[in-house]
Order: C-alpha cells, then structure tokens, then sequence
C-alpha cells in the first residue's frame, strides 16, 4: 500500500527552510594525528564536504589537551577542557579523537547524555564498551558512526552495513593491523628476523615503543569484534576472541611457507558456523595465489564473504593521518545528512538492536576446524615419520604435505614441516602433545593455522 502525502509528511516532517541550511556544528576532541589530519581535510575539502553534505561543515570547538604542529587551529575555538566540548550547546557531533577507554568512554557519555551525535575512531572504545554506549545511544536517540575505528580510511563499516546488507555473510577475514602486517613483509622479502624487522617498524614510527597491542593482536582484536558484531548481528565480544600474536613466527616457517605455496599474514577471522561464531587473531598461512596474501607492507585488507555476492575485497591504508581523517569524514557527513531523522529512520549503527544481547554465541576455540602447519625439530633416525603419521592418523589428523631436507652438515637435527588435513583444534592439540613427547623430537612443535580463503 502507498503512503498518502499527509503518512509520508508525518513521517518525514520538512524543516523550515533556514533549519535546513543551518551548518553542522562539530566539536572535535584530541589533536593527535587523526585530530590534526581531520582538521586538515576538513580545511582543504571544506566547499565539497558542503556540498556533499547539503550543508556547511563548521568546527565550532576543539578541545585538546595541547596544540599540535601539524595543523593550524590559529582560527579555531580551541580550548584545553576537553569536557567543554561535551557541555557546548553549540556542538551538535562530538568527534572522538583523544583515544583510550577511560576518559574517552566519559567523554563520550557525557555528550551523549547532552544529546550529541558521536563520531569516533577509538576501536578499543568501541570493541570494549560499544554495548554500553550504544545503548545510552539509543536511549538518547543520538547515532555513534566509527569508521575510522577499523581499518582506517577503508570503508568496510559501510560496506558491511550497507553495501552488503542483502547477504548473509558468511565469513571475513582482514589484515588489520598495518604495524604487522609490515614486519611479516620485512621478514619475509629481506629475511629479517622479528626483532630486526620490528626495531625497524619503531624507527619509522609504524611501531610505538611498547608494540603489544600491534604485534599480540589485541589491536586486530578490536577491529576484528566490530566487524563481526555487524556481519553476524552480535552484541560486541571483546573478550571472547581467541588472540596469538606474531612474535613466535620465525623466518624460517616464511621461508617453507613459501615453498609450499603459502605467505604468512596475521589474520583477523570470523566465520558464522552451525555451532556459534568463530572469532579468532593468529599468524595463518594463506595460499600466495589469493590476492589478499599480496596485501604487503602497512597496508590493509579485509575480504568479506557473503551468500549472494561472494567474495569482496576490501584494501587501503589501515592508519595515517589524513587516510583516517577521510573515514572520520565519512561519518561526519553522515551523521549530519540525517540529524533531523528520527531515529528509527536512520542506518543502525550497532549490529543488535541497541542494548540487547541477543545474537549468536562465540564457538569455542576448541571447537575450531582449521588446517595446519606443523614444523618438528627431528633425530634423523629410522622410523620418526612413521611414530608421527600414526599419532594423526589416530587423531583423525591425515597429512596433506610434507617437507623434509637432508639435515645440515654436522646437524643431528631435521626439520620436518608437515600441513594437515582439516581438523579440530582440540585434536590437532592432542597430536602435537603426543609429538613433543616423542624420544626422537626435540622442543616444541611449531604449529600456524592454514586457511585456504576460498
Ligand atoms: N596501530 C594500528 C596498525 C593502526 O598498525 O594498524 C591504528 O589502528
């Protein structure tokens, strides 16, 4: 049935015309490198932002705890309590740019409570406490756009609640953080070890001088749970997303990766299976003809399955200044092109409804059905690969490939690299603790997941 001029008017009210040309009041917090990068655009870019807005853009405060260089703020209302951006009347968003939970989460509240609109990069803000603000959110009837928080200037929030929505997604699985994903590409095309290849990545300031959060995963961990609360319509679960970082790859498994056809990436995974979702951050071989496997340097990637369209690739800068400045942009317009809607009329910015748990359940690692790398430190003695082959053929384990060069000279010691067939990892596990007992294996065994992507 059609609605009537007098349904679609209630539904839609016209503003007054003037309402309608008013500028979109922002109040940016934090001038860091993506504070300072925002800016920057938004001075450069200002008449098409306008325009593409259908209505000026206007920085009207910006709360920093100290100026920054790399960009002008000489003709801006700038003050040094960023809370005053929350309480500003005049502010109609607040951009979120301080990072950090603590004063970010109150920060945001605050001017959520004030009936602000929030644009925001911070991940871990999102990925930690998304559940609680989405639902102040909602209460308030305000959106939260975030995405600059995953993958930088990439628009893969958009495409995954847009672009995408008449699929079901069947799985993602993203280069997420820049920092690694450079230091798996030194490694592997200058034979640097980790240490050398990271002591490079803080040189050229890719790596803060503390690197856990880039090279143990907890960085794509962040991004990782956003994008699956949208693929699979969950409440966002931090803290049930299986994390290994990369420390532990050696050149070694690049180098027989490579011979086997396969690269080495750190990959965010999530995939929608019959018994739950899995959610997962470790080092994984992936076959060098897919083309996200030539995703190298700082760059990033994301590659979205979904039913109807298939398989999407998503690629661009994971961070910088002005690459995130474009993302934050994006929501500004956003936000702004649908401030007068009401809120059941705009694109729901969470992946559940606002507050509910509802949605399916994170599977188990245990659970997880992977293929793997094994790589074992072997006596070169008769009857290793025999003991080996039976441990996984009694775990149901068959071996798909296998590598064995003679040993070096005067070495007692071989490497065997061995890729198995499909299994769970509760029975791979098994397998290999039956392996490191072996009398004729040295150490532990190296073992990195295998996903074929296809
Ligand atoms: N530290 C991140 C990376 C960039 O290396 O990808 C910001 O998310």
């Amino acid at each position: 049935m059609s609605a009537t001029v007098e349904e679609t008017t209630e539904l839609a009210p016209r503003l007054p015309a003037d309402n309608l040309r008013r500028a979109v009041r922002i109040g940016i917090c934090g001038l860091g490198t993506v504070g300072s990068g925002t800016v920057n655009v938004m001075a450069r870019n200002g008449e098409e932002i306008a325009a593409r807005c259908g209505r000026p853009v206007e920085i009207v405060q910006v709360g920093a705890r100290r100026d920054n260089a790399a960009c002008d703020t000489s003709k801006l209302n700038v003050t040094r309590e960023i809370f005053d951006v929350a309480d500003n009347p005049d502010v109609d968003i607040l951009v979120e740019l301080i990072g950090g939970t603590t004063v970010a989460r109150e920060l945001v509240l605050a001017a959520i409570n004030n009936g602000k609109h929030i644009v925001t990069a911070n991940k871990a803000l999102i990925a930690e406490h998304g559940n609680e603000l989405f639902a102040a959110a909602a209460e308030k009837g305000v959106t939260i756009a975030y995405e600059a928080a995953v993958a930088g200037g990439i628009p893969i929030i958009k495409s995954l609640r847009e672009g995408l929505v008449g699929n079901r997604i069947q799985w993602l699985a993203g280069i997420i953080n820049g920092t690694g994903n450079y230091i798996l590409t030194e490694m592997r095309d200058k034979g640097r070890s980790f240490a050398e290849a990271l002591a490079q990545a803080q040189e050229l300031g890719y790596a803060e001088a503390d690197p856990t959060f880039d090279v143990e995963g907890i960085d794509a961990a962040h991004k990782l749970v956003i994008m699956a609360s949208l693929a699979f319509a969950m409440p966002l679960a931090f803290d049930k997303v299986y994390t290994e970082g990369i420390s532990g790859v050696s050149s070694e498994d690049i180098r027989y990766a490579d011979e086997l056809g396969y690269r080495i990436k750190h990959l965010g995974i999530a995939r929608r299976t019959e018994h739950g979702v899995e959610l997962r951050v470790h080092p994984t071989l992936i076959p060098q003809r897919r083309l996200i496997a030539n995703v190298n340097g700082v760059m990033n990637a994301v590659l979205v399955n979904g039913d109807a369209v298939g398989p999407t690739l998503y690629y661009g800068a994971g961070a910088g200044a002005e690459a995130t400045a474009s993302a934050v942009i994006a929501d500004i317009v956003d936000v702004a092109r649908t401030l007068e809607a009401k809120p059941d009329q705009r694109v729901p910015a969470a992946g559940v409804a606002e507050g509910s748990q509802a949605g399916p359940q994170v599977l188990p690692m245990d659970e997880v059905v992977t293929s793997y790398y094994l790589r074992i430190s072997a006596h070169d003695k008769p009857g290793v690969m025999s003991q080996v082959a039976k441990i996984c053929s009694d775990q149901g384990i068959s071996i798909e490939a296998l590598i064995q060069h003679e040993p070096a000279e005067g070495e007692a010691l071989v490497p065997v690299v061995i890729l198995t067939s499909r299994a769970k990892e509760a029975r791979l596990r098994e397998a290999v603790a039956q392996i490191e007992a072996l009398d004729t294996v040295e150490g532990e065994v190296v073992r990195i997941r295998v996903e074929t992507l296809g």
